[in-house]
Order: structure tokens, then sequence, then C-alpha cells
């Protein structure tokens, strides 16, 4: 019989991946959320509209991140939060997994604005289903707000199971 098992294009396998992070609007809160909390902030605001069917955003005033870290951080497997195997036994972070915004890029429409606070100008990226749209220098205050919209918008069958909006909320 002849051989039948392909690898998956890096595409699908990454939007695979991505469903087994983000499950509903609510993870997309709670991986943000932990993301603000190990960036040190003490300050966190979050909007959602229709329970993040319609947005989800989260804005810090932590670290925030350079222009190559902001645009690394979309990156699966890209993670400051450790660097090797044993760093696993004394974790001190709420992530370490460098799986969160690459799930969340792959699933939806996401903007970031991030400044650290030495930095004069931050960085604005436009993230569609893992395709970078536009990445420039732009005025913001120190932190970041990555601002999630059409959550599952290329899996149908995820936003078609979502429950009702109170039910999410
Ligand atoms: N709000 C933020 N402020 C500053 N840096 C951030 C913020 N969010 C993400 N980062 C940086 O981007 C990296 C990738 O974030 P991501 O959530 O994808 O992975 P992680 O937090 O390292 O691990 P996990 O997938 O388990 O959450 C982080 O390691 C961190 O360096
Ligand atoms: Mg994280």
């Amino acid at each position: 019989m002849a051989d039948i098992i392909q690898l998956l294009p890096d595409s699908i396998a990454n939007q695979i991946a991505a469903g087994e992070v983000v499950q509903r609007p609510a993870s997309v809160v709670k991986e943000l959320m932990e993301n603000a909390i190990d960036a040190a902030a003490d300050d966190i605001k979050v909007i959602v509209k229709e329970a993040g069917k319609i947005l989800i955003q989260v804005i810090d005033n932590g670290t925030g991140m350079s222009e190559t870290d902001a645009r690394l951080s979309f990156e699966r497997h890209a993670t400051s939060k450790i660097k090797k195997a044993e760093d696993l036994f004394q974790l001190r972070t709420m992530g370490f997994r460098g799986e969160a915004l690459a799930s969340i890029a792959a699933i939806a429409h996401v903007e970031m604005k991030t400044r650290m606070p030495v930095k004069e100008l931050g960085t604005l990226l436009l993230i569609e289903g893992s395709e970078v749209k536009k990445q420039e220098q732009t005025a913001f205050e120190a932190g970041t707000s990555i601002s999630v919209k059409n959550l599952f918008y290329n899996i149908p069958a995820r936003r078609n199971f979502l429950k009702s909006t109170p039910v999410e909320m």
C-alpha cells in the first residue's frame, strides 16, 4: 500500500495548536492578563465588547517591548521567560511556553502597541492570521496594549459554537 502520511503545512499546524491554547474569548483575556502580570504591570485595563466576540483589549503599564521583541513575541516558541529545560523547575512567571501570542494571532486580528519606558517611541504591529500587515513606530504611553478582534474568524467551527454572549461573559 502507498504511504499516506503527510506533514501539515505550518499554517494549519499553527491553527490547530492555537485552538488548544484559545478555547474561548475568556482564554484570550487570561493569556493577555498573565502577560501583563509577568511584565510587572501594576495597572491593567481590560476592555471587552460582546463578551470578546467583537473586541478584547488589555492595556498594561508594564515593561513594554523593544521593536524586535514586539515582532518576535508573535512567533511560536518565542519567550523571554525560560532559556533551558532546568528553568521549568523554578518558574517565577505565569507564562513560559511562548505560545499564547502566536496562538491568538493565528486565529484573530491583533493590534499591539508597546513602548519601553526608556524609549521615546514605541512600536505598532498589526497581525492578521499570523501575517504581519503593518509594523511601524508610534507614540504610545509606556507599557503594552493588545487588541484582539474577529476571534476565530478563520475557524468557523469554533466561532459558531461559542455560547451566548451572557454565558461567554
Ligand atoms: N504585555 C506584555 N508586556 C511585555 N512583554 C510581553 C507582554 N506580552 C508578551 N510579552 C513578551 O512576549 C513573549 C511572548 O508572549 P507569550 O504570551 O506568547 O509567551 P509566554 O508568556 O512567554 O508563554 P505562554 O505561552 O505560556 O504564555 C513573552 O515571553 C514576553 O517576553
Ligand atoms: Mg504568556
